[in-house]
């Protein structure tokens, strides 16, 4: 069956919420990146402005990992990414506000433009008081491994510190993007638009929640993830799991197929965290024609993805699409060098 956008908020209204992002975050109309691209009406959904340490999509995912951990009465998170990792930055920021001590371990293998230069993401979380240990692994098993470890270690010094269980905190989070997509097709109603389709940066939780609001919600448009990394595992049946197993936690009967998940790989050459040619032009073109940021890891490529299809003109002039903003603006200045290169100075005539 299908559900309102009533009766999807009052099964969510079940699980414990912790308070933390702006919302609702704007639906933005872009007249002039649309009219600079040859395309149809380009939509941006702000989850850029969620607020909480500079925005980003983990506002809304922690209002439902605090609620756990509070409701869990964790006092300690331990919790891991790349150096420059937006999660880790909102999740620190997350747990001072909430009053519990967060613990990173940040991986510096992979490009972050050096990981000791405490600069975007790695002086967020400094300045919103984490504990911060950079380690050399790259995002996998490994760092996985001394995350669970740390924790274990602060249980057996009596703390309680939040278990990163993936069956419960990937679903978790996922509930709140299908939020985000009944947010979404609210505004839409009240902008009189239809959107065709709504494209993200996503290869997790994020993706997983709207493909959970799409198929709770009944909406008929493409929701398509920009994979921004491609994990060790099978991505669309673990993003079709998850969204079954939030649906499971809000007692609502959606069900997805492992086919039913739209997610395309082609975008994240030259590798994750490594800004493309396509991924320059979007972060360039749209602050050039909207003064919106991009970054270069997530958004960006996402845009790029959007900007590809535009051109091979999968959709009608007359055409509403929509790109969820997820975050990232601190990113923007750890990659600056990048981004100077990448992104010539303009010059006036
Ligand atoms: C800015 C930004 N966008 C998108 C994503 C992807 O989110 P998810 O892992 O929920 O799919 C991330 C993940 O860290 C991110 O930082």
């Amino acid at each position: 069956m299908t559900y309102s956008h009533a009766q999807l908020r009052q099964h969510i209204a079940r699980l414990p919420r912790y308070p933390l992002a702006h919302l609702p975050t704007p639906l933005e109309f872009v007249p002039r990146f649309s009219k600079a691209v040859g395309g149809p009406r380009i939509f941006i959904k702000r989850d850029d402005c969620t607020g909480l340490a500079c925005g980003g999509n983990k506002a809304r995912h922690n209002e439902f990992l605090m609620g756990d951990a509070l409701h869990k009465q964790s006092d300690i998170l331990v919790w891991g990414a790349g150096v420059q990792s937006n999660n880790c930055r909102q999740t620190a920021a997350a747990c001072a506000k909430a009053g519990l001590d967060c613990h990173l371990i940040l991986g510096r293998g992979g490009p972050a433009n050096g990981p000791d230069v405490v600069q975007g993401n790695l002086l967020l979380d400094q300045l919103v008081g984490a504990y911060i240990d950079i380690v050399d692994d790259m995002i996998g098993p490994e760092l996985n491994r001394r995350i669970a470890e740390q924790a274990a270690k602060y249980q057996a010094a009596g703390r309680r510190p939040y278990m990163w269980d993936p069956d419960v905190v990937k679903p978790l989070a996922a509930i709140s993007y299908a939020l985000c997509l009944s947010e979404v097709l609210e505004q839409s109603t009240e902008l009189g638009i239809d959107p065709a389709a709504m494209y993200v940066s996503s290869a997790g939780s994020t993706g997983a929640g709207l493909a959970l609001g799409k198929g709770a919600l009944g909406y008929l448009g493409i929701v398509r993830n920009i994979a921004p990394i491609e994990w060790p595992w099978d991505t669309r049946a673990d993003l079709a799991a998850t969204a079954n197993q939030a649906a499971k936690l809000i007692g609502i009967d959606t069900q997805l197929e492992t086919s039913e998940i739209d997610i395309t790989f082609d975008y994240i050459p030259p590798g994750y965290g490594e800004a493309s040619a396509g991924c320059l032009e979007a972060i360039s073109l749209l602050a050039r024609t909207e003064g919106i940021l991009l970054d270069p890891i997530y958004t960006g490529k996402a845009m790029a993805g959007l900007i590809h299809d535009i051109r091979g003109g999968r959709f009608d002039r007359d055409a509403s699409v929509v790109l969820i903003h997820t975050g990232g603006t601190p990113a923007l200045f750890a990659y600056a060098d990048v981004l100077a290169e990448g992104i010539p100075k303009r010059k006036l005539a």
